[in-house]
């Protein structure tokens, strides 16, 4: 990531951004992608002692449970962090909400596990108030998205998906917690099926898709020292997923079946015109060995079309309660889970490189950021990774316990690879390299 250097933006600030493009010296960042990844960790845990809850159906308590833990505990987590990050970089402004993110960070991750319990304990009451104290969590995130927004000093496509990507995520925790109320209150006479698949999807898609979808148009030119793409084209293909999100969403939410088909329609033309234009910017590049972080990250990338595959084939009523499930695996543990943590490659030796070495620049030797993680292991990790979720999704699609266990080891090895690599790079925030070890490891 380069460091931006910050310019005058249209609203007056009341005091000049930081110099440093880091956000709050990354405590606040490394805090929340920590947390997310103790939450991958127990996630893991729980798929290596239970893999067979894989063969339950999607709305068995264990399984919304554990899809909570994975998308708020782990991923929702690291992304907020990514943002508190990436956000004043890219848009140029600095970042003024310390106090406000860490009370995001409390009430997140007591609402969090408050939920996942509850979950588990089949109360939608308990569920219905961890989802309020996640969803002030939001608000307070929010804030600070649309804060920045409105200092950015001009407004691109990319900054507009982070806006579009937690107005997504506002909607589906506002639904979230009017369905646990409904459950537990039984307040209005509901599909509950139908409003849990719109709430599903927004999250998943409306949140982290669109997040990612923008995101990637400034990562990958940075780590792979390319030429960031033509906004107006990036526009145009984030323009088009939003049209696929509402129709998705207001067709899965009313059982329209007609709807469901144009919007996988709208999803395959955005995806093609996202890959369309990710091409031109991978074909820019300077740096010609991809690094396992980016190719991590266009595997996940490939679980996103394997998803939309199998998500056409259940619009058009292929398939039955195992392939949702395997449908489900797919998008959250192979696209999203893949394309977070092969950034979190990047991005973590990023924001360690920038606390430790950073203000020892000019004094000392400092090691290059790129050596402070471990390029074996998230190379096995990739494609350990990559066949874990084979596995699993052919195993929650076929209810095959020994391909269930099979792939949860598989998982849980690759999880392993991938935190050697993520806390050899954080080591360094408590036991930096000096001297001469600095010199050997710049080479
Ligand atoms: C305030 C936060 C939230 C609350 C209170 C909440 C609540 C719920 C409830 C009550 C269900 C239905 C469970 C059932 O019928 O037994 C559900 C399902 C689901 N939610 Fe959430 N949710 C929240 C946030 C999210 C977010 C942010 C995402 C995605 C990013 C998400 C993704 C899902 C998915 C994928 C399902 C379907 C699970 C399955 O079928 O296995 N939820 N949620």
């Amino acid at each position: 990531m380069n460091a931006v250097q910050p310019v005058a933006t249209k609203s007056i600030p009341t005091s000049p951004p930081p110099a440093s493009p880091l956000a709050a010296g990354a405590s606040v960042p490394l805090a929340f992608i920590g947390a997310g990844m103790a939450g991958a960790v127990l996630g893991t845990v729980c798929l290596v002692r239970s893999p067979a809850v894989l063969a339950l159906p999607h709305v068995h308590p264990q399984v919304v449970a554990w899809t909570h833990l994975w998308l708020l505990g782990c991923l929702l987590t690291v992304c907020a962090g990514a943002i508190y990050q990436l956000l004043p970089v890219l848009a140029n402004t600095g970042f003024r909400g310390q106090r406000l993110a860490w009370v995001h960070f409390a009430v997140h991750l007591a609402g969090v596990a408050a939920m996942v319990a509850a979950f588990e304990a089949s109360d939608m009451k308990w569920v219905g108030i961890g989802g309020l104290a996640v969803s002030v969590g939001v608000v307070l995130m929010a804030h600070h998205v649309v804060k920045m927004l409105r200092e950015a000093t001009r407004m691109d496509p990319v900054l507009a998906a982070f806006g579009l990507a937690t107005a997504w995520l506002l909607l589906t925790v506002m639904i979230g917690v009017l369905l646990a109320g409904n459950l537990h209150f039984g307040w209005w006479n509901v599909d509950v099926l139908a409003v849990l698949r719109a709430h599903a999807h927004m999250g998943v898609a409306g949140f982290f898709v669109t997040l990612i979808q923008g995101a990637m148009f400034r990562l990958v030119p940075m780590f792979t020292m390319g030429q960031a793409g033509a906004l107006r084209r990036v526009g145009w293909a984030i323009a088009v997923a939003q049209g696929a999100l509402i129709v998705a969403a207001v067709s899965l939410g009313l059982e329209l079946a007609a709807g469901r088909l144009i919007a996988v329609l709208l999803f395959a033309i955005a995806f093609g015109l996202t890959a369309l234009e990710l091409r031109r910017v991978w074909r820019t590049r300077k740096k010609q060995h991809a690094e396992p972080g980016i190719r991590g990250f266009l595997v996940g990338l490939g679980w996103f079309v394997i998803a939309l595959v199998g998500g056409g084939a259940l619009a058009f009523g292929a398939g039955d309660w195992r392939s949702a499930l395997a449908y489900g695996v797919i998008a959250v543990l192979g696209g999203v889970l893949m394309s977070v943590e092969g950034f979190l490659c990047k991005i973590v030796p990023f924001l360690v490189w920038m606390r430790v070495y950073g203000p020892r620049m000019g004094r000392q030797v400092t090691p290059q950021a790129a050596t402070l993680g471990h390029a074996r292991a998230e190379a096995g990790w990739v494609w350990v990774h990559a066949s874990a979720v084979a596995l699993l999704g052919v195993g929650a699609a076929i209810g095959n316990e020994a391909l269930l266990i099979a792939g949860a080891g598989a998982f849980a090895l690759g999880q392993g690879l991938l935190l050697a690599s993520l806390l050899k790079s954080a080591s360094h925030l408590w036991r930096p390299v000096e001297g001469a070890a600095a010199r050997a490891a710049s080479f």
